[in-house]
């Protein structure tokens, strides 16, 4: 049996986690985050990729690349194209891989426009308000499903 790959994307402004409101996105760095993603997964066992792009079109083209990567299950904060990108959406049910949407923030306490998702409809499930605890969260929910699906 071949490890499990994961793969996180994160979306636009992202890559300024730590210094980019503190009080809604908390002080932890995009590194750090993901480097205690990643020791979560390989605690269970599985691999983490990862990648940020603050342009919609490199992150619709990282996903194509799933199954030339033989990813097994994708974990997204699509950042503010959540609220806006039909192509991230349409990206997403293309791979037809499992999915977890993943927020740091708890999108339906704030603005309005937050509260729509276009792209978790064609997610798996969603995560949203539990600051970086939300990344691990998700690798636990793509290995327990495929665990499940066994
Ligand atoms: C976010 C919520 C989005 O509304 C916002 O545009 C972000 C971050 C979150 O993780 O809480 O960039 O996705």
């Amino acid at each position: 049996m071949n490890k499990p790959q994961l793969l996180l994307i994160n979306g636009p402004n992202l890559n300024l986690l730590g210094l980019r409101e503190p009080a809604v996105y908390g002080r932890e760095t995009l590194a750090n985050i993901t480097a205690a993603t990643r020791l979560h997964a390989e605690q269970r066992g599985a691999r983490l990729l990862d990648f940020q792009s603050n342009i919609e079109g490199e992150l619709v083209a990282r996903l194509h690349l799933c199954h030339a990567e033989h990813i097994t299950g994708v974990i997204i904060n699509p950042g503010a194209y959540t609220h806006t990108s039909i192509a991230l959406r349409d990206a997403i049910a293309a791979v037809a891989l499992p999915c977890i949407e993943v927020h740091l923030s708890n999108i339906h306490a704030r603005d309005t426009f937050r509260h729509t998702s276009l792209t978790a409809a064609v997610c798996t499930g969603l995560i949203a308000g539990l600051g970086a605890r939300g990344y691990r969260l998700a690798v636990d929910a793509l290995l327990d499903l495929q665990d499940a699906n066994k």
